[in-house]
């Protein structure tokens, strides 16, 4: 068939071969689909930045098999890091540490820490776990664009660009991983996820209000952005006047989880039909509402 049906599929021996060989992948987790590399090969690396377009300061998440291998990337593992992955691991949550010297400076943008993660989805496990070398897997979008859950995101994207895509069907969270910073005695979450702030505190105690400086490079304020306008309101009432006007109003109140999933597919979707606008009902900040206001606040955000 299609040029795209030979380069998709669930063949992990060949995805193996392509990543040893410093190639890219389309890689499925339970978050979003990442575009993946082996993370010490700086030419492999580099190439992920190039694909994407994206700036070369900003860093990538290393995505590793377990918590045993997520310990020898950093050379100064600590408590909080230990509680959190054996907690959570595997699963949508990002640990920030000190970084081990082995941990090239392409991954990291020089930082002295780097983040980790250990992916829960089937196919990224059964990959990790036949290699024995961490992937960096930044999202699988152009630089400043909507993440990609499923697939035919990732072709639509980057199609011409990587070797083979894991199909590994529609991501289950739909959002980016929850990153939590533990490189220093405050712990705090640098980007919302499905792993909530409830759940962090639940393990390490408490978190630091967010520093303001910006401990991870990258986190823009306008970001995830669709062509088409997105004009966030926080009640059903506010977006009366928006449908009166045939506008597009989307409720993602009712239901955050499920919403969560079809977020980035909706986005996407807004721009192949062209539309000028849509309007979203924001849910409350509970559980996985939080990620979803983050996410949405900052494709309604205006354009650097
Ligand atoms: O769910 C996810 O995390 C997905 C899937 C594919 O695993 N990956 C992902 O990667 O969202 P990316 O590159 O789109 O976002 C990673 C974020 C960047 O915005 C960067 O700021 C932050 O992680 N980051 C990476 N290394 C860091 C470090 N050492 N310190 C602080 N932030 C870091
Ligand atoms: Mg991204």
């Amino acid at each position: 068939m299609s040029r795209e049906a030979h380069r998709v599929g669930v063949d992990i021996e060949r995805a193996v071969v392509i990543i040893t060989s410093g190639g890219l992948i389309g890689l499925p987790t339970e978050t979003v689909y990442g575009l993946a590399a082996r993370a010490d090969d700086p030419l492999a690396v580099s190439k992920v930045f190039e694909v994407k377009g994206r700036p070369r300061g900003h860093p990538l998440i290393i995505h590793v098999s377990s918590l045993d291998r997520a310990r020898l990337l950093s050379e100064q593992w600590n408590e909080r890091a230990e509680a959190l992955g054996a907690r959570f691991w595997p699963g949508p949550l990002t640990l920030v540490v000190r970084r081990a010297s082995t941990v090239i400076n392409e991954v990291t943008g020089g930082l002295d820490t780097v983040a980790i993660r250990v992916p829960s989805h089937p196919l990224a496990r059964q990959l990790l776990e036949r290699l024995d070398v961490g992937l960096v897997a930044p999202s699988a979008n152009l630089f400043g664009r909507v993440s990609p859950t499923t697939a035919e995101h990732v072709l639509d994207d980057l199609g011409g660009s990587v070797d083979y895509v894991l199909d590994g069907g529609p991501c289950l969270v739909g959002v980016e991983s929850t990153i939590v910073d533990c490189s220093t005695d405050d712990v705090e979450i640098l980007r919302p996820g499905a792993v909530t702030e409830a759940d962090i505190v639940s393990v390490v105690g408490s978190t630091s209000p967010a520093s303001g400086r910006t401990r991870a490079p990258g986190m823009l304020r306008s970001h995830y952005a669709p062509n088409c306008a997105i004009v966030t309101v926080e009640a059903e009432s506010e977006a009366v006047s928006f449908r009166e006007r045939g506008v597009l109003v989307i409720d993602a109140h009712s239901d955050p989880e499920s919403f969560a999933r079809d977020l980035y597919s909706i986005l996407r979707r807004c721009d192949e039909e062209s539309r000028d606008m849509v309007v979203i009902v924001l849910p409350s900040a509970d559980g996985i509402g939080g990620a979803v206001r983050d996410r949405l606040m900052k494709a309604a955000a205006p354009r650097p």
